[in-house]
């Protein structure tokens, strides 16, 4: 066992709190230096009393922002009732969650979990399903190149990400990659043997690339030819996110997937996942094929029917406040070479540079603003729903001082 001290000058509870899970956590996470204690709205603060303007949300998670008076109301009488019965029995949320979400996914039957990967897993086995009951040899899974679907095995295989997967070889065999936005590889690679094809509508952790429309519409039309399951991983583009419930209502008009998985602001914080099927896709599944013990408790449904009520009103801001930070970024892109492109729908933004973006997360986070960096070169932005015109402003400034920084260095240089 390793024995920690705290280095002089540095806050030793904080030390304190960063040496225990160096000792005792599992080393996959690299975290940023920051030890938060408690939030509100679009802040929060750390330990030492420090504010951050979130620009991050718990990586897409905290979508009505920190404390909202209503989730807290909810949370709070409903914790004094009943937090988990199990899927042994019935309660009084389930039915009426799956009842909205169905209504505004276009997708008729639910299933809950407790994790984007979860829903994913879930969604992969009606695919699988669907395929074994349609004819032999049925049971490979399209999906695309750096795609991102999850950490558990069957979502990892789905992952089109080498640096997620390699360590974990073999994976689930039957999977084929194509390059996204590539009609004709996609059609290609599709045959009577395609089982699924799995796509997200904006890839997120790949780096902010939205999809084609029209490519979007030759999976729906090739799906359908091949009689596969199209299955659409709202996870981080979905639920109010782009402005619309999901991305694939962006288009007009809308592509109506077969199966849909949605996870991380749908319970605000508290862990949910769904997935949502039409019929078809749903009767793949019979009694005892699926299951979860936590999965669609009633305090992460009553709090995500609290959710679903908050987005309604909210989603015409999500689309106004959305564009005008689009517009910006795009103004600020201007002025800097390093600025390759900005890119994203409603509240899911990111801007690409022509270098790394770690150091200026560090220095975001130094000047108080959290945003994160993926694909190493794709500052990304998934803000609280709640944001405002004024926290946009703010969360630019501080982006102007960090670039500007960076142009007098280079100039210097
Ligand atoms: C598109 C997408 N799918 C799946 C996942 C996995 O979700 P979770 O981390 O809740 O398992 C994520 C997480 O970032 C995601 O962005």
């Amino acid at each position: 066992m390793t024995t920690s001290t705290a280095p002089a000058g540095m806050d030793a509870a904080e030390t304190q709190i960063k040496n225990l899970e160096r000792d005792y956590l599992l080393q996959n996470y690299s975290r940023y230096p920051l030890v938060l204690r408690r939030g509100r709205g679009c802040w929060l603060w750390d330990v030492n009393g420090k504010k951050y303007l979130d620009w991050i949300s718990g990586i897409g998670v905290n979508a009505l922002g920190h404390a909202h008076p209503r989730i807290v109301r909810v949370i709070r009488e409903q914790a004094a009732l009943l937090v988990h019965c199990s899927n042994l029995y019935y309660h009084e949320f389930q039915g009426p969650l799956a009842k909205r979400i169905a209504e505004t996914s276009g997708l008729q039957r639910c299933f809950f979990a407790n994790s984007g990967t979860e829903a994913m897993e879930g969604a992969l086995k009606i695919v699988k399903a669907h395929g074994n009951r349609t004819a032999p040899g049925k049971t490979e899974i399209l999906s695309l190149e750096n795609s991102f679907h999850g950490r558990t095995l069957g979502a990892l295989a789905v992952t089109g990400q080498p640096k997620y997967r390699t360590d974990f070889e073999p994976l689930l065999p039957g999977v084929k990659f194509v390059p996204p936005n590539d009609e004709a590889a996609l059609e290609a690679a599709v045959s009577d043997n395609t089982a699924g094809i799995v796509i997200e509508g904006i890839q997120g952790e790949g780096g902010i690339y939205p999809l084609a429309g029209s490519y979007i519409r030759r999976a729906r039309d090739l799906a359908d030819r091949y009689n596969a399951l199209l299955v659409f991983d709202e996870i981080q583009c979905g639920v109010g996110r782009p402005g619309t419930h999901y991305s694939y209502q962006l288009l007009d008009p809308p592509v109506l997937p077969d199966v849909m998985v949605a996870a991380k602001p749908l319970a605000c914080g508290l862990p949910l996942g769904v997935i949502a099927a039409n019929e078809k896709a749903a009767s793949a599944i019979g009694p005892g094929m699926h299951g979860s013990t936590f999965g669609g408790g009633p305090l992460a449904c009553r709090v995500a029917l609290e959710f679903f009520d908050i987005l309604d009103e909210l989603l015409p801001a999500i689309r106004r406040v959305g564009a005008y930070f689009r517009d910006r970024l795009e103004d600020l892109g201007k002025r800097y070479g390093f600025v390759k492109e900005v890119r994203g729908r409603g509240l899911m933004l990111g801007i690409e540079l022509t270098m790394p973006g770690k150091q200026l997360v560090l220095d975001a986070m130094a000047e108080g603003l959290l945003i994160n960096c993926t694909h190493d070169v794709v500052l990304r932005f998934l803000p609280p729903y709640i944001i405002t015109e004024k926290e946009v402003d703010k969360g630019v400034r501080i982006l102007k001082k960090l670039f500007n920084r960076i142009s007098v260095a280079g100039a210097a240089l």
